[in-house]
């Protein structure tokens, strides 16, 4: 296993932060993380790295970064109507998705072109027109710092909900996940009701779905609307949709009357943050190479040079103009380092 010291992770991380970690080292197979473990030459704060998009670098980092790039895809079990499937937590998220389209396995088509790794997937339980992750995990593999063992997570046990998993709190920091099993459909269920994906298709010229047509829908949705990283630093959506109670809404909705809201349970509602952020002025704001892109106010863009402290104090004007006119405390979605 290599360590190498001193190293920029701005080639690593979507917003294009150039900071730098102390030690930074590259793990091909879960056998490496049992020698880190031991290793008193290392410093003891661990940071685990996969693709880098949603995390929000704000400093050098004194520690170690552990790269994941486990890879393998490996069929386990299969019946008539799923097939289990096992997968490295360094494999492309999306190149994962192509394999399953590929070999008619179905379950994560609506999830194509979301960046990052598979492995972490399953931590903020990432979700895209209609669809969440946790609808097809079966089990989490992860090495355990403190157990200093392998452990299996299955999906009961993982806490999952919006953007959010076990894996966020209990076991914040405390496990590196190395593989996801993945129980995916033989037979399709089509979820095509969300968003433009119906209208998508239609363009497409498409009147039978299947599960490669979907993709293809979602990812042309996605390219028109959220900013490339290869093109323009960010890290997705920089805050969750905030989930607040019907009677507040209904409040907010004399004051402003055209506020949209999905329903989440008779209790409650969620509103798009990105209409929050767009109403108090910021959509398309930009300071220095720090700013809200302009077609999708959700997301906090690094037009070059930016630093993470001025995404972050950007971020912290937002909540703070969101809170005065709606009274709602957004959360950021983005890990902060
Ligand atoms: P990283 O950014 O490297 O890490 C994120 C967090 O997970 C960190 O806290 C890190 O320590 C931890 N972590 C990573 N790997 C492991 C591991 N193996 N073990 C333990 N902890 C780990 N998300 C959505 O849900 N839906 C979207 O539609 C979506 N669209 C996006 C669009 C764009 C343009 C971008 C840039 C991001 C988008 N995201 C979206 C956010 C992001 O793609 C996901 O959160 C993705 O799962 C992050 O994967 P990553 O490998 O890059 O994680
Ligand atoms: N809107 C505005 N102005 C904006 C942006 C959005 O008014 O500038 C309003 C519109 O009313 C729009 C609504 O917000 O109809 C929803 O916007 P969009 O469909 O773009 O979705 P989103 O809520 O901004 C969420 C996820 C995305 C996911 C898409 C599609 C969160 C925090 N974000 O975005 O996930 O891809 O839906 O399912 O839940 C991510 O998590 O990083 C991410 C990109």
């Amino acid at each position: 296993m290599q360590i190498l010291q001193n190293i920029s992770l701005k080639p690593f991380n979507t917003f294009g932060m150039d900071v730098y970690a102390d030690y930074y080292a590259p793990i091909t197979r879960p056998e490496e993380l049992a020698t880190i473990t031991v290793d008193a030459s290392l410093p003891a704060k661990r940071f685990v790295l996969g693709g880098g998009s949603n995390v929000l670098l704000t400093h050098n980092l004194h520690g170690v970064v552990l790269h994941n790039k486990i890879k393998g895809i490996e069929k386990v079990k299969e019946n008539a109507d799923h097939v289990w499937v096992t997968v490295g937590a360094g494999e492309v998220w999306h190149d994962f998705v192509m394999y399953a389209i590929a070999n008619y396995w179905a379950g994560i088509e609506n999830l194509a072109l979301i960046p990052g790794t598979v492995g972490a997937a399953p931590i903020q339980n990432i979700g895209a027109y209609g669809v969440e992750v946790k609808e097809v995990i079966d089990c989490v593999t992860g090495w355990h710092w403190e157990m200093k063992q392998l452990l299996p997570f299955y999906n009961s046990e993982c806490a999952f909900g919006y953007r959010d998993s076990i894996f966020k709190h209990q076991l914040k920091d405390k496990v590196f996940i190395t593989s996801v099993t993945f129980r995916l459909n033989k037979k399709p269920n089509y979820n095509t009701s969300y968003g433009a994906i119906e209208q998508e298709l239609q363009k497409m010229g498409i009147n039978e779905p299947s599960i490669a047509a979907i993709a293809d829908a979602v990812i042309a949705i996605r390219s028109s609307k959220l900013p490339n990283p290869r093109e323009i630093g960010n890290a997705g959506s920089f805050f969750k949709n905030p989930t607040i109670l019907v009677e507040q809404y209904n409040t907010l909705k004399e004051t402003f009357p055209t506020i949209p809201s999905y329903p989440v349970s008779e209790e409650n509602v969620k509103v798009p943050a990105g209409w929050l952020i767009e109403q108090c002025g910021w959509k398309g704001f930009r300071a220095g190479d720090a700013g809200v892109h302009e077609k999708q106010a959700l997301v906090l863009v690094n037009y070059g040079h930016a630093t993470g402290g001025a995404v972050w104090d950007l971020s912290d004007n937002i909540l703070k103009t969101v809170h005065d006119k709606f009274h709602i405390e957004l959360e950021r979605e983005v890990q902060v380092w």
